[in-house]
């Protein structure tokens, strides 16, 4: 015998971490970890309008015309380092009376719902002038440049949503001032999408449809999901309807879709959960929504997250009125990537085309 110890398995490690190698029995606990599926990041809650509204109220006071910031509240997950979900960050913004949010672009992408504008609000993304009445939707895509004009004697009021946690992740961050606060417009107004996003399109020019500027006017949306009450919807959502792309067809950005849903009277939804993260805003009725074993009762203006992978149901407390919610979720990220899993079942998607009308006096079918 030597006299020489034999190297324990804890000397072996020690010589790996001091060459910046890990031996695979050490990362036990992360398979641990994954077994049963991912947990949720960060937790339920609810932002209630009128203490947002208030808090608004003050930042007015308190900040001036911001001019490296916008005057937006940015909504925290209290479980979460940063942002509402791991992967989202929303926030109110509040404008004064004649004042302008200046022009930047960056590579988060960003949609915006007007909780109150109208005539005289308006944001410009790439030139193109986008008014913003109650409601309605306008995207800023990932290095849009957009600024926002108050050209009338309130406060308007706007929920942003931006991809935040999944860009800071995958560590691709960027950031540009446009040098002006105003960016130029395009000569004629409506033209570029007019021409691009419609029934007819250049041959010769380059599409760039995954990131343009669009509006959608609440005017449009709101009588479409209200003649579609009738319909049977979703399990789990009630009437629930996305805001497409108009020249792809698909989803609102390439990483984020905006949704709409109704619940109708009363309408109680069967739960689920989902490897996607939503927020929501009530853009008007009140009800609850069962996350995990919390219970969230929400009314007009209230935003609320639901993390991923909890289950959630959605309930309509009211008999005679119907509940309308918008949100925003990660859902097209997820589906690029294969990780978008619901349970029990998948139910995106799947409902069978409806049925073409069968000539009277037949049954249809072939
Ligand atoms: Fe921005
Ligand atoms: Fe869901």
């Amino acid at each position: 015998m030597t006299g020489i110890k034999p190297k324990t398995l804890a000397d072996f490690d020690s010589e790996l971490a001091a060459e910046h190698i890990k031996g695979q029995w050490l990362i036990d606990p992360l398979l641990e970890r994954l077994a049963g599926g991912p947990r949720p990041a960060g937790q339920a809650h609810i932002w209630r309008w009128r203490d947002i509204e208030a808090r608004l109220d003050e930042a007015c006071d308190v900040l001036a015309e911001g001019l490296t910031a916008r005057r937006s509240l940015a909504l925290m997950n209290p479980a979460l380092p940063g942002g509402t979900t791991h992967t989202l960050t929303a926030g109110i913004q509040m404008l004064n009376p004649g004042e302008q949010a200046w022009a930047h672009r960056h590579t988060m992408s960003a949609i915006r719902f007007v909780i109150r504008g109208g005539p005289g609000l308006s944001t410009v993304v790439d030139g193109e002038a986008c008014q913003m009445d109650d409601y309605d939707l306008v995207l800023t895509p990932s290095w849009t440049w957009h600024d926002h004009h108050n050209d009338t004697t309130g406060n308007p009021v706007w929920l942003d949503a931006l991809d935040i946690g999944l860009i800071m992740s995958l560590n691709t961050g960027f950031y540009e001032t446009y040098g002006e606060e105003r960016q130029a417009l395009r000569p004629s107004q409506g033209e570029y999408l007019s021409q691009r996003a419609g029934l007819v399109r250049p041959v010769w020019e380059q599409r760039k449809e995954r990131l343009a500027p669009f509006r959608y006017a609440w005017s449009d949306v709101e009588p479409v999901l209200l003649s579609m009450a009738d319909q049977e919807g979703s399990p789990y959502d009630g009437v629930v309807l996305e805001y497409v792309n108009p020249m792809t067809g698909g989803p609102t950005t390439p990483t984020l879709s905006c949704w709409v849903q109704m619940l109708r009277p009363h309408e109680q939804t069967q739960s689920h959960r989902h490897t996607s993260s939503s927020i929501y805003f009530v853009v008007r009725g009140e009800g609850t929504t069962r996350v995990g074993d919390e219970e969230i009762s929400w009314g007009q203006h209230d935003t609320f997250v639901v993390p991923n992978w909890l289950e959630h149901s959605f309930r309509n407390s009211s008999a005679s009125s119907e509940a309308i919610l918008f949100s925003v979720n990660d859902i097209p990220t997820l589906r690029a990537l294969g990780l978008y899993y619901e349970q029990p079942e998948t139910s995106l998607g799947t409902a069978p085309w409806p049925a073409v009308p069968a000539r009277p006096g037949t049954t249809g079918g072939r």
